[in-house]
């Protein structure tokens, strides 16, 4: 018997009604745009490769920063400020990061209402120590805060689903915007099963996640987050911001062609870094930071490893079992699971791994990017994190940036009105879903290559030997897809080449110091097949 999961192969698609926004991924950036529009009655096409199901909101582990106030500290929504722009090594735009802290407790209030099931004492919710905070602030559900708050939108969304507010084109990629005289007006998307073309009208927010993709095997990210949607608005005159800040998370191991997180909040509830010194344990963080030293911000810590040049394991022996028990729990199983290594039992060895891409899509504010009609949201935007995320502020992040940008799209469309709201289908598309072995190599040498040059520590001839190597790979490129991956991959280099100081992810050995003048944003352009680097004012 043959056993059909997907039926829609052949079939020409029937919707029965089309929305006026179209929202690209369906992790939580794209639920918290399609929600925020659906609850003001606008109705959207929501379009992701995978569902949210499998969206990389998910995999986050550690938890949602808010500044409740409800672990006896003092918290306060000034100190989330002060933290994020600190962290971010004062490379984010201020009233961006006030919109984004000041709103948060709200939205983990919101999220509880929805029914994400954060640990709770005595009825209210708990919050566990994270990097670059000194109050306890991180709201979790044990360590997989991503899945259950996915779990909660995804439910918050079907409501809409069945009114016909939200309206789901599953396994359909992003192919290109139709982008005229700086202004976008709709987008073309390829349905992988049935082969055929999409074209729908309309302004067009991107959610579509990070850069991991190009990074396979380096990276804690989803592959299916491949940045060519990033590559792709690039070449049509969207801007690009701060490409050279790239996040390692300072705790992850490898498990074949990918890396396992394990979370900060392992960290956040007493782990304990070390290298073995001829069989003495020296507790390198602490022994330079003191005793929160194994919670400096993920750029300084992953720095101190790179820095020690040899294994770091993580010690656990102090976390208690209540602790293990209630709050850590999953984290335990998936590491016992991988690695045959019990944490509580034993230090694990980890080692930095490519995690977060502060840089991407550039937007305002107001999640505008420089085309008129196309808004950015979550990972694939450059907005909130500066120069090193905050751990906690991503889900944060993607759930604020998300109804911002859904917000000024409403906004528009109230000044504005909609122009044509429409859709072509079944519009005959040669585009090749699987990559080839020859794309999958060049692909991998692509991100072997521009790994050299932009490690935890970088300089300028590690730098350039790089990007002349990824030009020729550019030049040599099998596939249009890989000539974009690499043209990605140049505006990164180019971006760190230009930023002749250290700040946060990116540090250079020939400049160590952090310097005024470079406190502005790495604007990438491409123009007239060209790329061009210049620094722009927060
Ligand atoms: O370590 C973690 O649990 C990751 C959290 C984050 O990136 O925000």
């Amino acid at each position: 018997m043959l056993i059909k999961f997907i039926s829609c192969a052949g079939e020409s698609l029937k919707v029965k009604s089309i929305g006026k926004v179209n929202i690209i991924g369906s992790g939580l950036a794209g639920l918290s745009a399609a929600i925020s529009l659906a609850e003001n009655g606008i109705p959207v096409n929501l379009l992701s490769v995978q569902g949210s199901g499998r969206a990389q909101s998910n995999l986050a582990e550690g938890g949602i920063n808010a500044a409740l106030d409800v672990m006896g500290e003092d918290d306060t929504v000034n100190e989330h400020f002060e933290d994020t722009m600190k962290s971010g090594c004062y490379l984010a735009d201020p009233e961006m990061v006030r919109g984004l802290t000041y709103t948060a407790p709200e939205i983990v209030r919101q999220l509880d209402i929805a029914g994400v099931p954060f640990n709770r004492r005595d009825g209210h919710i708990i919050q566990r120590n994270f990097g670059g905070q000194k109050k306890k602030r991180t709201a979790f559900a044990k360590s997989s805060t991503g899945k259950m708050i996915m779990t909660a939108l995804t439910d918050a969304a079907r409501r809409y689903e069945a009114q016909g507010l939200i309206i789901r084109f599953p396994q359909h990629v992003f192919v290109s915007a139709d982008i005229k005289d700086g202004a976008c007006s709709g987008l073309r998307a390829y349905d992988i099963f049935r082969r055929k073309g999409l074209h729908l009208y309309g302004p067009v927010i991107m959610a579509c996640g990070g850069m991991s993709g190009m990074f396979a095997g380096h990276t804690t990210g989803a592959a299916v987050n491949t940045g060519l949607a990033a590559a792709e608005l690039f070449c049509s005159g969207a801007e690009l911001g701060n490409m050279e800040l790239i996040q390692y998370h300072p705790t992850t191991f490898r498990i074949d062609d990918k890396r396992l997180l394990v979370s900060e909040a392992a960290r956040g509830e007493g782990g304990r870094l070390f290298f073995d010194d001829n069989g003495k344990r020296n507790y390198f963080m602490e022994e330079k930071f003191g005793e929160r030293g194994n919670l400096m911000p993920r750029d300084v810590v992953s720095r101190e490893m790179e820095r020690c040049g040899r294994q770091i394991f993580l010690d656990m022996s102090s976390v208690g079992n209540d602790i293990w028990e209630n709050n850590l729990s999953d984290m335990r199983e998936e590491i016992i699971h991988y690695s045959r290594l019990d944490p509580a039992k034993e230090p694990i060895p980890v080692s930095p791994g490519i995690h977060y891409f502060m840089g991407g899509i550039l937007t305002d504010i107001s999640h505008r990017t420089n085309i008129k009609g196309l808004f950015a949201a979550g990972e694939c935007a450059c907005a909130y994190h500066g120069a090193n995320r905050l751990g906690g502020n991503s889900l944060l992040g993607a759930l604020y940036g998300g109804h911002i940008a859904a917000l000024s799209v409403y906004d528009d469309i109230k000044k504005y009105g909609t122009e044509v709201a429409g859709i072509a289908d079944d519009e005959e598309m040669g585009y090749d879903i699987t990559e080839s072995d020859d794309e999958k190599r060049s692909g991998k040498e692509l991100c072997e290559t521009v790994l050299k040059g932009m490690g935890i520590l970088r300089n300028e001839e590690g730098i350039k030997a790089s990007l002349d190597e990824v030009k020729e790979l550019r030049i040599k490129a099998v596939s249009k897809r890989i000539e974009r991956k690499a043209l990605l991959m140049e505006a990164m280099l180019l971006s760190a080449l230009n930023r002749k100081e250290s700040r946060g992810a990116h540090v250079r050995t020939d400049y160590p110091e952090t310097l005024d003048e470079y406190r502005k944003i790495s604007v990438a352009e491409y123009k007239d097949g060209d790329i061009r680097i210049s620094l722009r004012d927060i």
